[in-house]
């Protein structure tokens, strides 16, 4: 860590150093429930805001305005470096990303471009430059991708899925295709990843947002190699978070593969999560996002509940287990930072 930096609670967190309070942001913390939000997307559509690196340094910056939260995240998407891969897709409205030609063929993957990122998203890297500079000295910045399944099973199914039947096709009936697609994805992401640093990204999140569709043996078999090697590539002067959803029991080798803190959703006890990662790694997580749209007294029974199964041990950032949602109560949010660092204070 560099000297700068060491007073920032986030980073020692991920590092599982003490500090005086819990650290807590969330997961898309720049968003749909904030009214800030609201109006310029009046304006942009969702790509453009990505794609424009002022405007999504403002996004990046409105929750950072408004709550005291101890991180921000680059506001982008992990689907970013799928465009210049090869891979078109738009936000069809109501829908989700919709891919036009999803990759099913061999052919198809072996067309596929590694990106170079300051040549192919240069407005990600400005939008990174732009918002290090806002945040000097106040709060880090991290960085983010998706992880290797979790992009493939959008390319490949092309959008959402309910049940990845294409995906797990390829991966168990066509190895060759799997390897061929999981090792691209592979190379665009560290160099993806690597790329933010250097622009400034202070820590790392990868997203496996729906690798917790597959067997433990099918995650080993299938995914481990691919997690690993993008995060043995990465730059690890930065922490990494490595996050997946209904991951309960793949944490053993979601560890193995890599990062310095797991990142879980709520259908995990946050000590038993511990007990079975090891005490020596940091966790992040752990509320359910509906909770946000119950009264504050209940909300504040979940957050007590969740930092008494945290134990005070270093190492834990509170975060949701998963984004938060389209018309969460902007004061219930307010209120959720405010209670994390009061009732996790330590000095
Ligand atoms: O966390 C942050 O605040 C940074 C911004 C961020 C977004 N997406 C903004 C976004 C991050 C980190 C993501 C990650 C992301 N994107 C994931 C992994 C996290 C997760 O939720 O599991 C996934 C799977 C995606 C892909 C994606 N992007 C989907 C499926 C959708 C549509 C569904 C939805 O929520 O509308 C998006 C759109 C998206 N990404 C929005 C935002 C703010 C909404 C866009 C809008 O304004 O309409």
């Amino acid at each position: 860590m560099k000297k700068a930096e060491a007073h920032y609670p986030f980073l020692l967190a991920c590092r599982k150093q003490p500090t005086p309070y819990t650290p807590i942001w969330l997961m898309r913390q720049a968003g749909r429930y904030m009214k800030e939000y609201r109006t310029l997307r009046k304006t942009f559509s969702f790509l453009e805001m990505c794609k424009n690196p002022e405007v999504a340094a403002q996004v990046t910056l409105q929750p950072i305005e408004k709550f005291k939260l101890d991180a921000a995240i680059i506001f982008s998407d992990i689907l970013i470096p799928l465009e210049p891969m090869g891979v078109e897709f738009e936000f069809a409205k109501g829908e989700g990303p919709v891919f036009h030609h999803p990759i099913r063929e061999l052919k198809q993957i072996e067309q596929l471009r590694v990106i170079e990122p300051e040549r192919d998203v240069p407005f990600l890297m400005e939008a990174i430059r732009i918002v290090r500079r806002e945040l000097e000295g106040k709060i880090p910045l991290i960085g983010f991708s998706g992880a290797p399944f979790t992009l493939a099973s959008y390319m490949i199914e092309g959008g959402h899925s309910r049940n990845y039947i294409l995906t797990k096709g390829m991966m168990y009936q066509n190895p060759t295709s799997w390897d061929c697609l999981m090792g691209k994805i592979c190379e665009t992401l560290i160099s993806y990843l690597n790329a933010q640093i250097r622009a400034g990204a202070q820590a790392l999140q990868i997203f496996d947002s729906w690798v917790g569709c597959l067997s433990p043996q099918d995650y080993k078999e299938y995914v481990f190699p691919y997690s690993k090697r993008v995060m043995d590539g990465v730059d690890r002067s930065v922490p990494l978070i490595h996050f997946a959803t209904s991951s309960s029991t793949l944490l053993e080798p979601m560890k193995q593969a890599g990062g310095d803190v797991i990142g879980v959703d709520w259908r995990i006890n946050l000590k038993e999560a511990w007990a079975r990662i090891g005490e020596g790694i940091a966790i992040q997580g752990n509320l359910d996002p509906v909770i946000l749209f119950s009264p504050v007294g209940l909300i504040e029974r979940e957050v007590k509940r969740i930092l008494d199964q945290a134990e005070n041990r270093p190492g834990h950032i509170f975060n949701l287990g998963h984004g938060i949602l389209p018309n969460t109560p902007v004061e219930h949010v307010a209120a959720l930072v405010e209670m994390v660092h009061e009732y996790s204070s330590r000095s």
